[in-house]
């Protein structure tokens, strides 16, 4: 999970981490009340997971609170990459004499943690990193090792921060590793990180990304999830632990076992192309041994998605056999019927392997209104596909 800029901020601020004070406003009238209170210029930050926000006119200087209002104004509802701005950070302006970047990230790829740093912070990270990578400092950091004052001031002279804010860059660095440990997070990133005319290194800017596997480890972090931007049918899968994700197409796919679910992806999109592009609306994977009621969730979710014009069941009987399923089956329409949401969608099934003579014969004496059996994956894509055309 990302996290906003005054989330991370407050994340560092309760890890020692030098910050400014600030509130969010949803309105431009709070953006005044804030602005009033910090009593001084401000700046007004628009709050969206994605960074280039000063380029896009996301971050603006207000002299008092009526500018202030005004510029929130502007800057609520502004569409920077595709995120639509609805609330905004007011803090202090502060006067910044140099401008450095550092991060501490999960590197995979060379499974380690990784620390950047630059003393020339504050631009676009990646254009540095292509035209001056020598101007990046990039310094492995062992997991268990970790970071102490010593190879803190490793990492901030890897950098080139200049002499006279080392020690504190370095102290500061070692707060930021002991946020990036203790929050469990897979990116701490800071640009820019300042230094101010009087010296003080503070962070201006904040990006934190969480490890989502280890959320239970962090029951605070819940309250971090902006609800408001969640896809409403992947939060409802969420809380009855299925693995949904939503995409572009028609189809509707459920399937046990993520590697079936891929390929029923592939050819429900190869049996598309011929019909104008149909393309997989979602996929939702019941796993390996998935309950019938864990089907009767999944199709009730699928068929609550509002592109879905079919519905590609594609199930190989392992440890959940093709009969268990098929009940599922036939207890999702049962459900959804007694709720008044009665199935009106296409719905073609593929049983095949464990008891899938048993599953086919259940399914078939269920005579379930729009339910199609097809026997191979294949031809159960192509009609799956087929129906989601016709559909159109
Ligand atoms: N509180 C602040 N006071 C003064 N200048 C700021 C403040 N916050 C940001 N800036 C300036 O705006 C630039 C962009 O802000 P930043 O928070 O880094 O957003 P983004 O990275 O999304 O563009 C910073 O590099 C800094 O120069
Ligand atoms: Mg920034």
């Amino acid at each position: 999970m990302d996290l906003y800029e005054y989330q991370a901020k407050d994340l560092f601020a309760a890890h020692g981490v030098p910050v400014l004070p600030g509130s969010v406003a949803d309105t431009p009238d709070q953006a005044r009340a804030v602005a009033e209170e910090l009593g001084q210029t401000v700046v007004v930050k628009a709050q969206v997971k994605t960074g280039g926000r000063g380029k896009a006119g996301g971050v603006k200087l207000a002299d008092d609170p009526a500018d202030a209002r005004t510029k929130a104004e502007a800057i609520l509802g502004l569409d920077i990459k595709g995120h639509i701005v609805r609330r905004v950070l007011v803090t202090p302006a502060s006067d910044i004499a140099e401008e450095y970047y550092f991060s501490f990230l999960l590197d995979r790829p060379n499974r380690t943690f990784l620390a950047m740093a630059s003393a020339e912070g504050g631009i676009d990270i990646e254009q540095l990193a292509v035209e001056r990578p020598e101007a990046l400092a990039k310094v492995p950091v062992d997991a268990i090792v970790g970071v102490d004052l010593a190879k803190a001031r490793e990492i901030v002279a890897a950098g080139k921060f200049p002499e006279a804010v080392a020690d504190q860059a370095a102290e500061v660095v070692v707060k930021l590793w002991e946020t990036f440990v203790a929050e469990d997070a897979t990116l701490v990133e800071v640009n820019p990180l300042v230094r101010d005319p009087r010296d003080k290194v503070i962070a201006l800017d904040g990006k934190v990304t969480l490890d989502d596997n280890a959320a239970f480890r962090h029951p605070g972090h819940a309250d971090l999830v902006d609800v408001d931007a969640e896809d409403p049918l992947e939060a409802a899968a969420k809380a009855k632990d299925l693995n949904y994700v939503k995409l572009d197409g028609q189809v509707g796919i459920i399937g046990n076992g993520a590697g079936l679910v891929m390929s029923t992806l592939d050819v429900v999109a190869y049996a598309g192309e011929d019909l104008g592009g149909v393309r997989p609306a979602n996929f939702l994977d019941i796993g390996g041994g998935a309950s019938a009621e864990v089907m009767a969730n999944g199709l009730e979710i699928i068929l609550s998605d509002r592109d879905v014009r079919s519905v590609f069941v594609n199930v190989f009987g392992g440890i959940t056999a093709c009969d268990a399923v098929a009940n599922g089956i036939v207890q999702a329409f049962q459900l959804l019927g007694s709720r008044g949401d009665a199935v009106t969608k296409p719905i073609v099934v593929r049983l095949d392997g464990n008891n899938a003579d048993e599953g086919r014969r259940i399914l078939t004496d269920a005579a379930l209104p729009g339910l199609t059996q097809v026997d191979t994956m294949d031809n159960a894509a192509r009609t799956a596909a087929e129906l989601a055309a016709q559909g159109a």
